[in-house]
């Protein structure tokens, strides 16, 4: 008969353990330190390693709600730069100055109409930022998830600057490889990385995308070829500074 050994047992409890204790550590800090999120630790972990949130930037926050993302973008661009978030849900926690929201879909949103809705020269933003997550099901998640980041790649000709970053939560599955794939020709460097913050047990990464290298035929013609036609949205949409009735 074979005996199982109880030494491996005891190692996993204390791992699962360990992690809970660390899952607990950042709610508290969270908490302390007045983030709305624990997720605020992974966007953190994440550019403080890779530096991806540029000083005085423009950035987009895609599935910005309840907005712990948006007070860590909006502290590490400065108040010269500047943080529109967009979610399916509203923003109700009051946020800096420098942060506006819009509430949609998405996929549903008109890119165009954002960046009209930008003041300034640089008809671009200099980051993208993801942490959107679709409905679980517990069925197929993962390519939803990538499906998902797959409409974000889109239209990223008609948001991300050439040279500038992105960073997309994705559920790892089947779907995550042709998404690396993808993220790979068209930015100099595209790597996983599974912050601190994020449960062990969780299918969560996030991929860090570096210096975007946009392709070379134009938005419009792209669109006319067949890319998703984007319908209006983000005018009609009421971006608003949160604090003045941004939902
Ligand atoms: C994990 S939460 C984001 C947490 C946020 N980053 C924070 O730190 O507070 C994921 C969000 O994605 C949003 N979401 C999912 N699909 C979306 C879509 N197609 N368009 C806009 N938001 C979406 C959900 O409504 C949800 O609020």
């Amino acid at each position: 008969m074979v005996r199982a050994d109880p030494m491996p047992l005891a190692f996993s409890y204390d791992a699962s353990m360990a992690k809970r204790v660390l899952h607990d550590k950042y709610f508290r800090q969270a908490k302390r330190e007045g983030y709305l999120a624990r997720s605020a630790y992974k966007l953190m972990e994440i550019d403080d390693k890779r530096r991806v949130i540029q000083r005085a930037g423009r950035v987009l926050d895609l599935g910005c709600a309840p907005g712990s993302w948006l007070q860590v973008l909006s502290e590490r661009v400065g108040e010269k730069g500047t943080v529109f978030g967009v979610d399916l849900k509203g923003v109700s926690h009051e946020m800096p100055a420098n942060v506006r929201t819009v509430r949609g879909d998405f996929t549903e949103l008109d890119p165009a109409g954002l960046i009209e809705s930008l003041d300034g020269a640089q008809p671009r933003f200099d980051g993208v930022f993801s942490d959107m997550a679709p409905d679980t099901s517990g069925h197929g998640d993962d390519f939803m998830s990538a499906r998902l980041c797959g409409e974000i790649v889109d239209r990223l000709p008609m948001l991300l600057r050439k040279g500038g970053h992105c960073v997309m939560k994705v559920l790892e599955g089947g779907g995550t490889p042709e998404l690396i794939k993808r993220c790979k020709g068209c930015f100099e460097e595209a790597k996983p990385l599974k912050p601190r913050a994020t449960r062990e047990i969780s299918k969560e990464i996030f991929l860090v995308c570096k210096r975007y290298r946009p392709p070379s035929v134009p938005a419009r013609e792209r669109r006319q070829a067949g890319q998703p036609a984007p319908v209006p949205g983000w005018n009609t949409g009421g971006a608003s500074r949160p604090g003045g009735g941004g939902r």
